[in-house]
């Protein structure tokens, strides 16, 4: 199967108000898709309906070829959700959180605990696993909700923020660890306001604002089609402006016809989506 998620016209409305926007997309399996917008473009209401927690007002979603709805058991078995709010059972241990979870797919006995092992193992969260998660640090509870998710071997995980508000050091092993699940062949959905961890992590971008999902690509792709190549300089007013090209060689040619300071550099995922972002409010 080459498309693992169809989104076909899908909208949501919150009474008059339209959160997602007559949506279709298309998410082959195995890829890592970066769902990138500004507050309020409608990423977690967009999650939501694809892990069945919020029905479209209009449109379907298909998963695996199945219809996602509430009630889709066999498909909710098959994904993993890491939402944007802690999950976590606070007065539980990290291995009863996780215990917990398993259980909720019938997961039990020998099975139960092997499981267990390798998940404490693979997230690196064995040495704290009688630590109540009330008292963990927020990297380390953000690493134990992505363990979490992993408890029923999902094909599928959507990840909501995973790491809003993490230091450099947690980041870098929960990208580890999304990497790992990559390289198993998991397809995995994320929304991220950390442009830097869409461009390290996600081989296709979306970004999206205001229930649209205006440009989908790859970060290369979506960089070429701006310009390769950036000029960013002080205007008359001290105001940076910035300019795009697709070579080096015209870049050059205006850089030099400034009579200002200014940088030639790359082109980066963050001049896409600022330009993308500035171009909607204008
Ligand atoms: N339950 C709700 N009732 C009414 N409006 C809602 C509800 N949930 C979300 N909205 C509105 O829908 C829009 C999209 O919200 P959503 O949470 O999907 O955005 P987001 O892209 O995830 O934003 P953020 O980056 O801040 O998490 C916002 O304007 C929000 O206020
Ligand atoms: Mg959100």
């Amino acid at each position: 199967m080459k498309h693992i998620i169809e989104i076909k016209k899908v909208t949501k409305k919150y009474g008059d108000f339209t959160a997602v926007d007559n949506l279709s997309l298309k998410i082959q399996k195995g890829s890592f898709f970066g769902l990138l917008g500004p507050n309020g473009a409608g990423k977690t209401t967009l999650i939501k309906m694809l892990v069945g927690l919020l029905k479209p007002t209009k449109g379907t979603i298909l998963i695996e070829n199945q219809k996602m709805n509430r009630d889709n058991t066999f498909i909710k078995s098959k994904i993993g959700i890491v939402p944007q709010h802690i999950n976590l059972d606070k007065e539980l241990s990290v291995r009863e959180n996780l215990i917990f979870s398993a259980k909720l797919y019938k997961i039990k006995g020998n099975q139960l605990h092997q499981k267990i092992e390798k998940l404490l193992a693979f997230s690196d969260l064995k040495s704290i696993e009688n630590r109540l998660s009330k008292k963990l640090s927020g990297g380390m509870q953000r690493k134990l909700m992505i363990t979490k998710a992993l408890v029923n071997d999902p094909d599928i995980l959507f990840l909501d923020e995973p790491t809003v508000g993490i230091d450099v050091n947690h980041r870098r092993k929960i990208w580890d660890m999304l990497k790992g699940m990559k390289a198993m062949g998991k397809t995995i959905i994320l929304t991220t306001h950390y442009i830097e961890e869409a461009e390290y992590l996600c081989n296709q971008i979306g970004l999206m604002d205001q229930g649209k999902i205006f440009y989908c690509n790859t970060s290369d792709a979506l960089k070429n089609n701006l310009g390769k190549f950036t000029v960013e300089y002080f205007n008359t007013e001290k105001i940076t402006e910035y300019k795009y090209f697709q070579s080096i060689e015209e870049a050059k040619e205006y850089a030099h016809s400034l009579d200002t300071h200014y940088i030639l550099r790359n082109t980066n995922l963050e001049d896409v989506f600022y330009n993308f972002t500035n171009r909607k409010v204008q």
